[in-house]
């Protein structure tokens, strides 16, 4: 009995040795600071952490398991009144951790498939729900292509009016996808409109591609937005790369 506990105990350090995750690194490179927020998708756990501060100039990691896929954004403009805590973007629901809730649009999306035993990652930075701060995913280590995933462009500066999301002061904190400001199947890739054959780009998206090519642009530019990654790498999101 004693040996089996052993081979069950050996069997189980080996299991947690061969599905290690990855460690994503949030660093913000910001003048300002933000507060990162993470979902997980409906077939994964929620991470231990799901959103906290992140003052200029900092960085925190986080460990994700694998499996994993799920998301991470920042809120900006967040402050705490009379015991409220609210964000001018990508809110997540008046507190610090997010706790499983998704953001508030528009939002930077930085989008993770972890997985297990070698498998092969996929990452991409999406403006699929619009834009709040320009943003990067840079693989570390790993096998395969591992491209840096990106947009740097600070598109809040150069946001077409019809798109502008803005704060209570008047400033343009965000820039809407046209999905998120519309609301059409053909910029929604929605109804008759929901493949990629019948949701080509349209002029919204170029303006988001042409800001940042290596991101994106709305929800069938996967040539464009899909990056992958093997060999269990761990990530490092920078936000105001
Ligand atoms: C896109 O096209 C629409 C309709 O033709 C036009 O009203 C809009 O100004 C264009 N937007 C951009 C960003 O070019």
């Amino acid at each position: 009995m004693a040996n089996t506990r052993v081979v069950i105990s050996l069997s189980f350090a080996f299991f947690l040795c061969v599905a290690h995750g990855a460690q994503i690194t949030l660093t913000n490179k910001c003048g300002y600071t933000v507060w990162p927020g993470s979902q997980a998708n409906a077939n994964s756990a929620q991470l231990s952490q799901t959103g906290f501060e992140l003052p200029s100039g900092q960085s925190k990691p986080v460990d994700v398991p694998a499996p994993w896929s799920g998301k991470f954004w920042a809120r900006t403009g967040c402050s705490n009144n009379n015991g409220v805590f609210s964000c001018a973007t990508a809110d997540c629901g008046n507190h610090v951790e997010c706790s499983g809730a998704g953001e508030a649009t528009p939002a930077s999306l930085m989008e993770f498939t972890i997985a297990s035993n070698g498998g092969q990652d996929f990452y991409d930075v999406s403006n699929v729900d619009g834009f709040n701060l320009p943003s990067s995913i840079t693989p570390q280590g790993g096998s395969g292509t591992c491209n840096v995933a990106s947009c740097p462009a600070n598109i809040n500066a150069a946001c077409p009016s019809e798109l502008q999301f803005k704060d209570s002061g008047g400033s343009v904190v965000g820039c809407k996808s046209a999905c998120v400001a519309f609301g059409n199947p053909e910029y929604c890739c929605s109804g008759d409109h929901n493949t990629p054959a019948t949701c080509p780009s349209t002029n919204y998206s170029q303006f988001f591609s042409n800001q940042c090519p290596n991101a994106y642009s709305y929800a069938y530019d996967d040539k464009r937005g899909t990056f992958t990654c093997s060999g269990s790498p761990n990530y490092v999101i920078t936000f105001c790369p």
